[in-house]
């Protein structure tokens, strides 16, 4: 959760639509001085109406600290954020962002790096390309989209000095490029790594790929833009320890859902289990892990749990909420 008196004031000073259904926007100080800096892979907390919060990656050209762009899908289903994005924001309006956050972290030193995008996961891979580039490090580019149309960043791409570094797949393009995970091989070698951003179905169709070319998985990051999450099953007993109330989630709700109703009220974000904004101390209880957020050594240690989709192995579960 972000403290309110760390959350910067920034005004939206560019707005453009740059492929279907994908908006870029330039956020600026608002009193003209220079922003946090940040490292690629960052994103933002975004505060689209005071109980609405939404995370974007930075995918500036240069870590740039004059303005954080930033790259946003208009969701199919979307369950109000980019939906309300995409309605209500104006240029020069003034939002409330948190600092850079950065839990998608490059790894500057490796042999090589293969970067892969999936739709609008271009963006912290496109960042990590421009630092990549600065650093004459070693990087393949690949970005995956259903059609040409939904292409973002498309001629930045192809006047950037990694444009030969770059290998574009659209789907709807029967003669376009098809991917070959031969071009992984050479991954065998270690300290070469693999980024991962994209919808879940893409992150686990290439990183099997990845696998099958033996790599291993701390070799391979992944930041995930949604999940096929099954929330539901077998209801169990959950205890608010600061608060002393303990409900019953039933077989339909989740977590949070539960204890909302009681009054306990966990931030939430994507209600998918990807972007951690719910993450709650376990205090008694083996939880149900149903995230993609935490690490699988993360899981084992059951210490944290994501209220938005997981839910208990024990019939109690104690949070330290
Ligand atoms: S709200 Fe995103 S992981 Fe729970």
């Amino acid at each position: 959760m972000n403290n309110e008196n760390d959350l910067l004031n920034v005004q939206i000073s560019a707005l453009d639509m740059i492929a279907k259904d994908i908006l870029a926007i330039e956020l600026k100080p608002i009193d003209g001085s220079f922003l946090p800096p940040y490292d690629s892979g960052s994103h933002l907390d975004v505060y689209i109406a005071p109980d609405l919060v939404r995370q974007y990656s930075i995918c500036s050209k240069d870590l740039s600290q004059v303005v954080y762009r930033l790259g946003i899908l208009r969701e199919t289903n979307s369950r109000g954020g980019s939906k309300k994005i995409f309605e209500d924001f104006k240029l020069h309006q003034i939002l409330k962002v948190s600092k850079p956050i950065n839990k998608f972290h490059l790894d500057l030193s490796a042999k090589k790096s293969f970067l892969f995008a999936g739709g609008i996961g271009i963006t912290p891979l496109l960042s990590m390309a421009y630092a990549l580039d600065k650093n004459n490090a070693d990087f393949e580019l690949h970005y995956f989209c259903r059609s040409k149309n939904k292409l973002a960043f498309e001629d930045e791409i192809h006047q950037s000095r990694f444009a030969n570094k770059t290998f574009i797949y659209i789907d709807d393009e029967p003669n376009g490029i098809k991917f070959d995970k031969k071009c992984l091989i050479s991954g065998l070698e270690t300290n070469k790594q693999i980024y991962l951003c994209g919808p879940s179905g893409f992150i686990d169709f290439v990183k099997d790929q990845a696998i099958e070319c033996g790599y291993s998985a701390n070799q391979i990051h992944t930041e995930y833009f949604n999940s096929n999450v099954i929330k539901t099953g077998a209801s169990f007993n959950v205890v608010a320890q600061k608060t002393g109330i303990n409900v019953d989630v039933l077989e339909n709700q989740t977590i949070a859902q539960a204890l909302k109703q009681v009054g306990v009220v966990i931030d939430l974000s994507c209600e998918q289990g990807v972007c951690g904004t719910c993450l709650t101390p376990v205090l008694e209880g083996i939880p149900d892990h149903r995230d993609m957020y935490q690490t699988d050594e993360e899981k084992n240690l059951n210490l944290f749990i994501t209220p938005c989709c997981s839910r208990s192995l024990t019939e109690r579960l104690v949070l330290n909420i």
